[in-house]
């Protein structure tokens, strides 16, 4: 639409919304069809980091990551088709782009408005950030609980079986002459302590993958691409850029949770003959990938599985974008990207 009709059909009504928006904490964008934001409260200038008017007549698209503006677009003019308000944020992992190109997490409300009978959006965006970092602080505690956890688990009654093991054995050979009637008991007991002994030490690790100190990342992505091989299924694992920074404890335990599902969905779902998991470190960002050669994923409109989700919930505690393709030459590519970014230090909030 041209701008002069634009102008003409309901500048003015839009006027009468101006103070009563300006004056809302939440930050409001009302935009066209043609994806022209007609206004930006100035919560939405703060919240963008733009100045004061400086985003009215701008295209919507500078606050959409460039990778999700054709998707954007798309729902976009499916909504001004068939206006149903409600909450985007929620069903998806959504990011705004702030004008020096910080990605921050946000959710969208979206609701018709007709204006001089003309269909219009209104968009009110929340700002994620705070509680990220809430989601990513408690989330954090609880991976250094937990490696607490594993670590006297190993440390404390692990020594203490292999020590009960140690005297039943002694006791067991005793027996064989002092009163050889409970000799196969006493072995018994033996056999049922080193069971014990063993998952107790398989809990521990489980509990702790990537290491007492949690910071093997690349070492428990090792094992774990060693451990999925069965039947005729191989593991690969190749690493670029590691050894050049430290990976946060918390990234890495995610990432850890992540190549752990799509690996454990290969075995299960993909009929693949090869698996290759990757982790490559660069100065902009880490990527995890977990590809397959399998039949390839056939829809994610199922979501019957909770695997799927709580991949995408754990790549949003650590501001990392989650992207599960069905690759063209066959089988399925889980990958994370993990930007640098701003809030890097909230994501190991325990270090
Ligand atoms: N690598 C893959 N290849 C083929 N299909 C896959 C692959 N990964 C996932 N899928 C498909 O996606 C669906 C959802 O996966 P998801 O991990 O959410 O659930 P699940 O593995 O079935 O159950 P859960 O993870 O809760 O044990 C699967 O049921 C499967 O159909
Ligand atoms: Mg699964």
């Amino acid at each position: 639409m041209p701008t002069e009709e634009r102008d003409l059909d309901y500048g003015g009504a839009l006027d009468g919304f101006r103070g009563i928006l300006a004056a809302v904490p939440a930050a409001i964008v009302i935009t066209a069809k043609d994806g022209v934001i007609l206004f930006a409260n100035q919560s939405a200038h703060l919240l963008f980091g733009y100045a004061d008017n400086e985003l009215d007549g701008a295209p919507l698209a500078w606050l959409v990551p460039p990778e999700a503006r054709d998707q954007h677009r798309d729902l976009e003019v499916r909504f001004f088709d068939h206006p149903v308000g409600g909450a985007m944020g929620r069903v998806r992992d959504l990011y705004g782009v702030r004008k020096g190109g910080e990605r921050i997490p946000i959710e969208i409300h979206l609701a018709p408005l007709a204006l001089a009978r003309v269909q219009l959006t209104v968009a009110s965006i929340s700002d994620l950030r705070d509680r990220r970092r809430l989601e990513a602080a408690v989330e954090s505690a609880s991976v250094q609980e937990q490696c607490r956890l594993g670590a006297e688990l190993h440390d404390s009654l692990g020594q203490q079986l292999t020590t009960i093991g140690l005297l039943v054995s002694s006791l067991a050979t005793k027996s064989r002459l002092l009163c050889p009637t409970i000799t196969d008991e006493l072995r018994r007991v033996l056999s049922l302590t080193r069971e014990v002994n063993d998952s107790t030490r398989r809990l521990a690790r489980d509990m702790t993958p990537l290491g007492p100190g949690g910071g093997d990342l690349e070492g428990a992505l090792a094992r774990l691409a060693t451990q999925v091989q069965h039947g005729g299924l191989k593991g690969y694992f190749g690493a670029q850029g590691t050894s050049e920074s430290r990976i946060p404890r918390n990234v890495a335990h995610q990432l850890f949770r992540i190549a752990q599902e799509a690996t454990s969905n290969v075995i299960k779902h993909a009929a693949a003959t090869a698996v290759e998991i990757e982790l490559m470190v660069s100065a902009s960002h880490i990527r995890l990938s977990v590809t397959d050669d399998g039949r390839g994923l056939q829809s994610l409109a199922d979501g019957s599985g909770m695997g799927l989700n709580t991949m995408k919930h754990r790549a949003g505690l650590i501001g990392a974008t989650l992207s599960i393709v069905r690759r063209a030459s066959g089988g399925t590519q889980v990958s994370c990207v993990v930007p640098h970014s701003p809030w890097d230090h909230l994501k190991d909030s325990e270090e």
